[in-house]
């Protein structure tokens, strides 16, 4: 049943342009030239008029919501707060009818996301769940929804369920920002493009799995790494740590690129790991000078990179070039070669990829 594949999480890794193309279908009529998502379309007008979007949800799920929030707040000029549900459910938030929370969880049976979903219902908000598991407890509490048509995912490190997150929120910000009016036309068009495009794209970067494998044999051994990252690229950085602490057990920092001279900086040795999302988009300037403070202590760079990019190949050890996109849609493809890299050195250190110790795939305990 893995299809070939030695692991369900490889499997899984590599179903992404079909379970990404599978969460856009029907939604996306790029001839029709528009958007569709059943579930939104009773709430469009609460959606339009919303002061605030507030999202709720835990892990992996929770890093998808940090790229929502730049998705809506830039597409459609919505105030978006994320929360960890842990946190939300007991410090006494602020929620009232106005609220629109969206919860975001692949099994749809996070505990601590069930109850923070109770507590913002209690408090007359609008529920929208964006759930892999149709049925799911978090699916059925809701007000209404969309699913993510990812298919089962196995592995307990979430690869394909990320990615579906992202798209359908994707799809979401678009809707919300064209109902608005902040999100022209043209840009949507332009953007509809782009993500039917993403598929292909994804495709392309599956190809770099030898040359990440060769890479994770060079850094199996590291005991730290920081990951970082800027704009749409920070939550990337955060899951991509998160992937290699799961699975490698290898301790892994992800921070926005600028936060480092805060504090991480202070780590950052021969002996560090250093990985940089650094492709072209309106913070590339800034990254590639963190790139170099980073170089300047002899932290060891593997950057990933914008297909053609011809200054970050001289200043880092190892490049990992994936295909250009829109901004926005970047988090889609860059965060890929992170999947395969925490892949690839946790079966060479000889873990239980699939399975790692103390883990479980749905959390339904707080
Ligand atoms: C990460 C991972 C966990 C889950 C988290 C939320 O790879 O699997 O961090 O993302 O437990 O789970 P769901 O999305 O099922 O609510």
């Amino acid at each position: 049943e893995k299809g070939g594949y030695e692991h369900f999480m490889l499997k899984e890794i590599f179903e992404q342009p079909r379970s990404i193309l599978d969460s856009m279908r029907g939604r996306l009529e790029l001839e029709a030239g528009h958007l569709n998502m059943g579930g939104i379309r009773a709430y469009e007008r609460k959606f339009a008029n919303a002061e605030r979007i507030l999202i709720v949800a835990c892990g992996t799920s929770w890093h998808a919501g940090l790229v929502a929030e730049y998705l809506i707040e830039d597409l459609a000029r919505v105030p978006v707060e994320v929360e960890y549900a842990s946190e939300f459910r007991y410090r006494n938030p602020i929620i009232t009818e106005r609220d629109i929370v969206i919860a975001i969880s692949q099994s749809g049976e996070t505990a601590d996301t069930l109850a923070a979903i109770d507590l913002a219902k209690s408090k007359g908000a609008t529920i929208f769940g964006i759930c892999n598991v149709v049925g799911s407890s978090i699916a059925r509490a809701t007000d209404a929804g969309a699913y993510t048509h990812a298919g089962p995912e196995i592995g307990v490190a979430s690869t394909k369920a990320f990615t579906a997150q992202v798209t359908v929120l994707t799809l979401l910000a678009m809707i919300v920002g064209h109902q608005r009016g902040t999100l022209s036309d043209t840009k949507l068009r332009e953007l509809m493009m782009e993500l039917s495009n993403i598929p292909s794209k994804v495709e392309k970067a599956l190809l770099l799995d030898a040359e990440i494998k060769q890479i994770a044999e060079i850094f199996k051994d590291s005991t730290n790494f920081l990951y970082l990252g800027r704009g749409y690229n920070f939550p990337v950085a955060l899951e991509g740590a998160l992937k290699l602490k799961e699975i490698s057990y290898i301790h892994a920092e992800g921070y926005p690129a600028a936060e480092m001279k805060h504090g991480p900086i202070a780590l950052i040795d021969e002996n560090m790991p250093v990985v940089v999302i650094a492709t072209k988009d309106s913070s590339y300037e800034k990254v590639v000078s963190n790139i170099q403070e980073v170089k300047a202590r002899k932290g060891r760079i593997i950057a990933v990179v914008t297909e053609g990019d011809d200054v970050i190949p001289g200043m880092a050890e190892f490049v990992i070039e994936v295909p250009a996109t829109s901004e926005a849609l970047m988090p889609l493809v860059s965060v890929v070669p992170l999947q395969l890299l925490s892949y690839h050195i946790a079966v060479l250190r000889g873990c239980n990829v699939d399975q790692p110790r103390n883990l479980a795939k749905s959390v339904t305990v707080e």
